[in-house]
């Protein structure tokens, strides 16, 4: 067992108050796990963050942003799936760390737009356009189409690599519609004209607990903390 993946009997991250067994002299039973996040967009590793925090089972997972992420040449994210820009980053930056990597490439895909944005989301609008340009293109290019059909989903998939080996590439979406118009000033990206018809809210009128619990990145953070609870690795 080395770095960051500790043995059941490694508390030192654990908090006093979060383990039921702390003070009454009992070996703590909760697994701890450092995750070093190659992403620089601040949206999700807030979210990242916030999901590890929400843990309050058997495993403590630490997210950290690898560390001189913004300084390493860029992985060329240019394939056409979002299995192989996640698997491609989590491999990659691994080289650069001694801990495990893990790494998301996540979009929105529109059926109406032929699959668009998709593995493109982030660049739908070109390399330096705003969140808020990217809404406006994407409005008025399903307005174009004269299709009503408003269905949407947001795609998630996180890949774990340690030194170049990837241990496992895990995917989920959440399914919704795009509305005409922004609603909310919470979440990122899209979230604004992402409406949630369960909640009856876009992802940016959600709380934070509420977007991560129905999200793709929720749903597939939590898909990661099963992944890791089982692994033979821990
Ligand atoms: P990438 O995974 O870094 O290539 O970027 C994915 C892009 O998809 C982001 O820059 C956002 O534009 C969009 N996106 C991914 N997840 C979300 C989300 O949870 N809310 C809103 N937009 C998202």
């Amino acid at each position: 067992m080395t770095g960051g993946v500790n043995s059941r009997m490694d508390h030192a991250n654990i908090k006093e108050g979060q383990n039921p067994l702390a003070g009454r002299g009992l070996v703590d039973s909760r697994i701890s796990v450092r995750l070093l996040v190659a992403s620089s967009n601040p949206g999700k590793l807030r979210e990242f963050r916030a999901l590890s925090a929400s843990d309050p089972n058997d495993l403590a997972i630490n997210i950290d942003l690898l560390s001189g992420f913004d300084q390493l040449a860029p992985f060329d994210e240019s394939a056409p799936t979002f299995a192989e820009n996640a698997a491609g980053k989590a491999l990659y930056y691994s080289g650069f760390a001694q801990e495990p990597v893990v790494a998301d490439d996540s979009g929105l895909v529109v059926p109406a737009l032929d699959g668009a944005p998709g593995v493109h989301s982030a660049r739908y609008a070109g390399p330096h356009a705003s969140d808020a340009e990217r809404v406006g293109k994407l409005l008025r290019e399903l307005r174009a189409t004269g299709n009503g059909d408003r269905r949407a989903r947001f795609v998630c998939v996180i890949a774990l690599a340690r030194y170049g080996q990837a241990w496992c590439v895990l995917s989920a979406v959440a399914e919704g519609e795009i509305l005409d118009e922004p609603r909310g000033a919470g979440g990122f990206g899209y979230d604004p004209i992402f409406y949630f018809p369960p909640l009856k809210k876009t992802f940016a009128e959600m709380s934070g607990e509420e977007k991560n619990l129905h999200s793709h990145r929720g749903k597939a953070f939590r898909k990661l903390r099963d992944f890791l609870l089982s692994s033979p690795r821990l």
